[in-house]
């Protein structure tokens, strides 16, 4: 089983010019670290993403700390020490050493990962705004995702951007 942590807009965009689209939400960033952070004692989460978000504005080719970073590339790539690339969804969800797996982006890893059997829950951070973007998620409403009951959804506001957290969960029957 694994999750995955996404925030978007209204048009389920995410991304713009290999950054966020809207300015730093510091409740969402810490809402990210929290959710991916926490593993029982003496064990690690893992955060799966593309390579374009390992090279994005946020992360910069920096391991998130505290946590197992894999990078999925059908290419080379040179990490430092500890990050482990591979070369397919796959592959990244059978990595051992890690209590919970998240996949974190971007969309063409979140593609792929909604349309998988062991997917449990997604943390979505959905920003009530419209924002330009250039990488786009698919809807997950449309696609019948439904939200779950959870004690750490919330209401926030950073920068005047409102946005909410939520947890969902695959359609029923799936
Ligand atoms: N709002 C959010 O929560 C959020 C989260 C993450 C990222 N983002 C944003 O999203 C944008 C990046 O997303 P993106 O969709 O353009 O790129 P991405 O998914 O991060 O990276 C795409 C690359 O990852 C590799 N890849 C993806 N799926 C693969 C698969 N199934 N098998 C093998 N390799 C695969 C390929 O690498 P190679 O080309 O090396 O083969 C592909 O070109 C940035 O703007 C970033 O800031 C937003």
């Amino acid at each position: 089983m694994f999750d995955i942590v996404v925030a978007a807009d209204l048009d389920w965009g995410i991304g713009k010019a290999n950054g966020l689209p809207w300015p730093k939400l510091r409740g969402d960033l810490q809402h990210f670290k929290r959710i991916t952070q926490a593993a029982s004692e003496g064990q690690r989460n893992a955060v799966v993403m593309g390579r374009k978000t390992w090279e994005s504005k946020e992360v910069a080719g920096r391991p998130l700390p505290s946590r197992l970073n894999v990078v999925v590339s059908r290419g080379e790539l040179a990490v430092p020490a500890g990050v482990v690339v591979v070369h397919s969804l796959d592959e990244a969800l059978s990595v051992g050493d890690a209590e919970t797996i998240f996949v974190v982006g971007g969309a063409g890893l979140i593609r792929a990962a909604i349309e998988r059997p062991d997917l449990r829950f997604v943390y979505l951070t959905r920003i009530d705004q419209r924002f330009d973007c250039d990488v786009r998620m698919p809807d997950l409403d449309a696609r019948g995702f439904v939200r779950d009951a959870w004690d750490g959804e919330r209401e926030a506001e950073d920068f005047e951007v409102r946005y909410r957290i939520e947890r969902l969960r695959p359609p029923p029957g799936t």
